[in-house]
């Protein structure tokens, strides 16, 4: 290939690669950054959407990926762990695959998404179904790591970090600065820790000339850094953000301040709305806990609390397919069935023939 291909290539110089000569890689990143008019007229707003469910597993874990695996094969490693709500554990078992490792997932048991347990299973990921929550599965998989000779993938691992901030320089170098806003839903923290490390790095060298206000969203079931507290049973139907302590939690709340931002929640119902909003009006179909910034952002207008004509980019961070139980579930079906002639369509289409 003439164009580098996967986001170390990309951006070699941003990253930790001294020693890695072979890198792991599926072709993650330089996914598309949509305008989003629909959503940027009922926000008053400016709006792009960057859609990470178009990477090679459906989600910006792979991002991450790519330079944790990259890392473990370097050092050695023949196993590696993670916890994950599911996209974790898709990314890692494609990657361990890609690698020639073995991927160890410790699962939330039945909280999972379908698609998102599909693709640990066709990777052939070791796939342990823990009768706990995420935050337990962290805490087992951090152990696991520290006693045992297996590399952690989680986002605690700094190389996850590392890899995941390329996404903040891919909308700056699309846009030619930082957006004001930066929207994105947070779960275990990783995420917008990341995305204000990358915009920091941008605007300290140049690319950028400033820092964007980054505004997390959290489910209000799931809200520990909303309500200042660990939440001991978090619940959502947002099953990729059920998460109750926060492993990023601190660094999460400093890229709050520090950027002047927020982090707010969004009720499920106002989630789903969001979903089936950005699936309908603007073509692009998430899934249910990347819908949460667009939800919080249409919250925080209807309370007007958002400034108007702002330039905002939203995360959406997974794809609609990972989970169609959740979408297919609040929409009535509408198929109507015919015999296989031409009349009897366009007779249901009431088309004058
Ligand atoms: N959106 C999706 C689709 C996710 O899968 C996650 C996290 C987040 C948002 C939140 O990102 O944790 O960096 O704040 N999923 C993890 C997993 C926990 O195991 O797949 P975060």
């Amino acid at each position: 290939q003439n164009r580098p291909f996967g986001i170390i290539e990309t951006y070699r110089d941003r990253l930790p690669t001294d020693g890695i000569d072979q890198i792991v890689t599926l072709g993650e990143g330089s996914t598309p950054l949509v305008p989003a008019p629909r959503l940027g007229d009922a926000l008053d707003a400016t709006v792009w959407i960057k859609v990470e469910g178009a990477n090679p597993t459906g989600s910006f874990k792979d991002r991450g990926m790519t330079m944790a695996m990259t890392k473990a094969l370097a050092d050695g490693s023949k196993v590696v762990v993670c916890a994950s709500t599911g996209n974790t554990s898709a990314s890692a078992s494609a990657y361990a695959s890609r690698a020639g490792m073995t991927s160890v997932v410790l699962l939330p048991q039945g909280k999972i998404a379908a698609g998102k347990l599909a693709q640990a299973v066709v990777h052939g990921g070791r796939i342990i179904q823990v009768r706990g929550n995420f935050d337990d599965c962290l805490r087992i998989a951090r152990e696991l790591a520290e006693n045992f000779p297996v590399s952690l993938v989680n986002s605690v691992n700094p190389y996850r970090i590392e890899g995941q901030k390329t996404a903040a320089f891919e909308v700056v170098d699309v846009l030619g600065d930082a957006p004001d806003i930066h929207a994105l839903p947070v779960g275990n923290a990783g995420n917008i820790t990341a995305y204000w490390k990358g915009y920091r790095e941008y605007a300290a060298d140049g690319p950028a000339s400033y820092t964007p206000r980054m505004f997390g969203f959290q489910a209000a079931g799931a809200a520990p850094l909303v309500l200042g507290h660990d939440v001991d049973a978090p619940e959502t139907v947002a099953t990729a953000i059920r998460i109750g302590r926060p492993a990023s939690g601190k660094l999460a709340l400093a890229a709050r301040d520090e950027s002047e931002g927020l982090i707010d929640s969004v009720t499920d119902e106002q989630l789903l709305d969001a979903q089936a909003f950005l699936a309908a009006q603007e073509g692009i179909f998430v899934e249910p806990a990347s819908a949460a910034p667009v939800a919080g952002l249409l919250k925080l207008k209807s309370e007007g609390r958002l400034d108007p004509r702002q330039r905002i980019v939203i995360t959406v961070t997974g794809n609609g397919l990972k989970d169609i139980d959740t979408a297919l579930c609040r929409t009535t079906l509408s198929i109507e069935t015919v015999e296989a002639s031409t009349d009897q369509v366009a007779a249901v289409l009431d088309f004058d023939s």
